[in-house]
């Protein structure tokens, strides 16, 4: 089973050049890493620079996502990204319903979902991100294309990780509502120790990782540490 681990680097780093430091050091760490899928989600200003110092050879096992998107594919709408936009960068997935979104700027299910149907359209994957089950909409068209993340909100930047039992139930618990075989991740305070108990005692197929994924050896222990299974 390939496995899947997001990095969510979020309004990080500074400079174009961190970034740049910080996607190439991932890069040569895991270019061997072959049953996991890297995706890097960096803010939407490095998407082009990066993708580009990556092109399709050269690009290892990484892949590039973005950190959310509009639903429109283009039009009056200041300060968006369409989802089209980010298709023509290279990008393959969307972080879509972020807490710190759904927080900072009050975004609620009926945007989140708007936006994980443009994403189905234009051909990407949306991850979606929940803290509690009500938010997975059971009726969703297209559903086995999404790739849900349960991320407690306790647990998002604490370094209080959620406990692997209620982790796993809560997995389960989705999987029983949506009956459907979905990738499930986990995300929050996870960490290059305790990302192994998330995939092979909570049964996640996958991680979303904030912090540990600023900082390239910790990120690549990490993903190594998946990859072992
Ligand atoms: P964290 O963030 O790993 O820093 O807790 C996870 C997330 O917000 O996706």
């Amino acid at each position: 089973m390939k496995y899947l681990v997001v990095a969510n680097w979020k309004m990080n780093p500074p400079t174009l050049k961190g970034a740049e430091l910080l996607f190439d050091a991932v890069k040569v760490g895991l270019k061997d890493i072959k049953n996991v899928e890297i995706v890097i989600c960096p803010p939407f200003v490095y998407l082009p620079i990066l993708g580009a110092s990556a092109s399709a050879k050269s690009f290892g096992g990484l892949r590039l996502g973005s950190q959310d998107c509009f639903w429109e594919e283009s039009g009056a709408f200041t300060g968006e990204i369409s989802p089209l936009m980010l298709k023509n960068l290279g990008c393959q997935y969307v972080i879509i319903g972020h807490s710190e979104r759904r927080k900072y700027q009050q975004e609620r299910d009926s945007m989140i979902y708007k936006k994980i149907e443009a994403v189905f359209k234009i051909g990407l994957k949306p991850i979606l991100c929940i803290d509690r089950i009500s938010q997975v909409k059971k009726d969703l068209k297209g559903i086995e294309n999404l790739i849900l993340a349960y991320e407690p909100l306790f647990a998002i930047g604490t370094g209080k990780p959620c406990s692997t039992e209620k982790a796993k139930r809560m997995r389960m618990a989705i999987e029983k509502k949506l009956n459907k075989n979905i990738p499930i991740l986990y995300g929050g305070s996870v960490n290059s120790e305790n990302a192994r108990d998330y995939i092979e005692g909570a049964g996640f197929q996958g991680l979303l990782v904030g912090g540990a994924s600023l900082n390239a050896q910790e990120f690549i222990a990490l993903v190594k540490n998946v990859s072992r299974g």
